[in-house]
């Protein structure tokens, strides 16, 4: 995915630009801050900040949007500490480094989480506090929904709740919805309000979103099986380990990838409704069906 790396970089810089203004006046400070840059900086693959910067550029959106998709990132990577935590999926690869509690204790990693989390909305919100524009104040609604318990936290509490139980393949969409859909949607519904979008524009790259988060998880648990570590910087087998119900318990690994194969042809077919250039966006679609990390 090259042609992404210039985003990439972008975001990089602006995840970089906005930890360097945090204090760092003492022990304390520095501990919690090294503990949120270390997951926050290195080795993330930047999706969701990329996808709702596409979504802002398709719909015509000229202006910079940093603290936007400072905050999606930011709030993802929380996700990333906790999900990892042995309470959790207990998990010591992330981001090709050793996870967060391994590398500093759990305390901290819970704390580096919460951190980043109220990060995120004290700097959207300091964003929105200096300006007249309403739909900033929409899409940081947008956001706060999607990743609390109306979105992400909800799903990886059914992802808890379910494990090591017989679920039905509704129940795992529901799962998958929630936990890696919602913030993927919400990306590409805040690249579209804060845009102007028109109200179809906005449905459509909502579908959208819809789409391409249930594939990216599809191919989240396929590559828990058959991915290398390496390259996925996680380690494979977490699934089986934490008896979790995944696409691969219904499906062969041909037939997931069938499935998302056609749920992508749909997320593209979403693009149509689109005024401005979508060719990015259809690439992603794309890529992100094919990835290998
Ligand atoms: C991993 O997300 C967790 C899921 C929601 C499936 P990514 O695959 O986007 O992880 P990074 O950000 O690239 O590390
Ligand atoms: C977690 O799903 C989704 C999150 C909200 C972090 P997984 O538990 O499958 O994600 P990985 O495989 O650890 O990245
Ligand atoms: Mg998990
Ligand atoms: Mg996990
Ligand atoms: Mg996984």
């Amino acid at each position: 995915m090259d042609y992404l790396n210039k985003y990439k970089l972008e975001v990089e810089d602006i995840l970089k630009k906005f930890l360097q203004q945090q204090d760092r006046s003492n022990q304390c400070t520095n501990r919690l801050l090294d503990a949120m840059s270390y997951s926050l900086l290195q080795g993330g693959k930047r999706i969701r900040p990329i996808l709702l910067q596409l979504a802002y550029n398709a719909v015509g959106g000229q202006e910079k949007i940093d603290p936007y998709l400072f905050a999606i990132e930011c709030i993802h990577t929380y996700s990333l500490i906790h999900d990892d935590l042995p309470a959790m999926d207990n998990d010591s690869l992330r981001r090709g480094m050793p996870t967060n509690h391994v590398r500093f204790d759990e305390a901290t990693a819970i704390l580096a989480g919460d951190g980043l989390l109220s990060l995120a909305f004290e700097t959207v919100l300091e964003d929105i506090s200096k300006s007249n524009d309403i739909m900033k104040s929409k899409a940081a609604h947008v956001l706060a929904t999607a990743a609390g318990s109306n979105g992400m936290v909800l799903g990886q509490t059914y992802d808890m709740f379910y494990e090591n139980k017989d679920i039905s393949l509704d129940i795992l969409d529901k799962i998958h919805l929630n936990k890696t859909g919602a913030l993927i949607k919400a990306a590409l519904q805040m690249g579209a309000i804060l845009g102007y979008a028109s109200d179809s524009e906005l449905f459509a790259l909502e579908l959208y979103g819809s789409y391409l988060g249930k594939v990216f998880q599809i191919i989240d648990d396929i590559l828990d099986i058959t991915g290398d570590s390496t390259i996925l910087g996680k380690d494979v087998g977490s699934d089986s380990k934490n008896k979790k119900i995944t696409y691969t318990t219904f499906f062969s690994v041909d037939e997931c990838y069938k499935i998302a194969t056609e749920l992508t042809h749909k997320a593209i077919n979403c693009l149509n409704k689109v005024n401005g250039d979508t060719t990015l966006l259809c690439k992603i679609a794309n890529d992100l069906l094919n990835r290998r990390r």
